[in-house]
């Protein structure tokens, strides 16, 4: 077995014990719903994350509870959820029990993903991988999972958030780090988030082979309802609070 990095390990440990007993309501309303993206719940209607997916090969990064790629399956992709929480995992195959679809389920780093190259035409991960692993390991996992001209794309909070979070809920409206600071952000419960800038993240990307296509700053209405409360929706009307982020396998 492949020994996980220092904060695969420490992530895992955190996720496992902390983040699932909460979960596990919005986890099967999501499931059991229509697609609908991120803190806001923004429709796929509004977003357009998903491309065609009719038989398409798709792997989630970070997959959590499952629901994105439940939603993909119903789209008539074939799905693979790889998460590095066994208990995030059973409460993805319990709810493949309770209400289909069913689809495999990996249990490990999306920063060491034990699937063959080129094995897919989509990497998916929404507030998955891209919050929780390095972008230099599971960036260009990615790029070796996708078949060329595959697309990756993934949904995160935005830099501005992140630079103006300062432990306290909700965000307030003042810097209070440096861009220096980022990518990688220690947390007090032991994890360790990660936030590449946005340049950093072009060259990242370039450097493993994609070309972006799409990047989408999300700005909600300001009576927008959310289940979490690190962010409120008056912060979320005037500036992005989250980024949808699309990218091409080239050659
Ligand atoms: C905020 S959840 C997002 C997942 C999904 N959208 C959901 O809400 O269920 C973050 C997920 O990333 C997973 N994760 C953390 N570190 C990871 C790693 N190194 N590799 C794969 N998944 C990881 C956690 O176990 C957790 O399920």
């Amino acid at each position: 077995m492949t020994e996980l990095t220092p904060q695969a390990a420490a992530n895992r440990a955190v996720w496992d014990e902390q983040h699932s007993s909460w979960y596990g309501g919005r986890a099967e309303r999501l499931w059991t719903g229509d697609p609908c993206w991120g803190l806001w719940e923004r429709p796929e209607t509004e977003l357009r994350v998903f491309p065609s997916l009719d038989g398409r090969d798709l792997v989630e990064l970070g997959c959590g509870t499952g629901y994105v790629s439940a939603w993909a399956a119903r789209r008539g992709a074939r799905p693979v959820g790889v998460d590095n929480s066994s208990v995030q995992l059973a409460t993805a195959r319990a709810l493949q029990e309770a209400h289909g679809p069913s689809f495999p389920l990996v249990h490990a780093s999306a920063e060491q993903v034990p699937l063959p190259d080129a094995c897919c035409d989509v990497v998916i991960s929404e507030h998955g991988a891209i919050g929780w692993c390095d972008p230099e390991l599971w960036i260009p996992e990615a790029a070796r999972l996708l078949r060329p001209g595959g697309q990756l794309i993934f949904l995160r909070n935005s830099t501005l958030l992140t630079l103006c979070d300062h432990g306290d809920e909700p965000v307030g409206t003042t810097l209070v780090r440096g861009l220096a600071e980022l990518p990688r952000l220690a947390q007090d419960d032991g994890s360790v988030n990660y936030q590449l800038p946005t340049g950093a993240m072009i060259g990242l990307l370039r450097r493993c082979g994609f070309v972006v296509d799409e990047l989408t700053e999300i700005v909600v209405p300001a009576d927008s309802p959310s289940e979490f409360d690190y962010v409120t929706a008056d912060w979320a009307s005037r500036w992005p609070s989250e980024e949808l982020w699309k990218a091409t396998l080239t050659g």
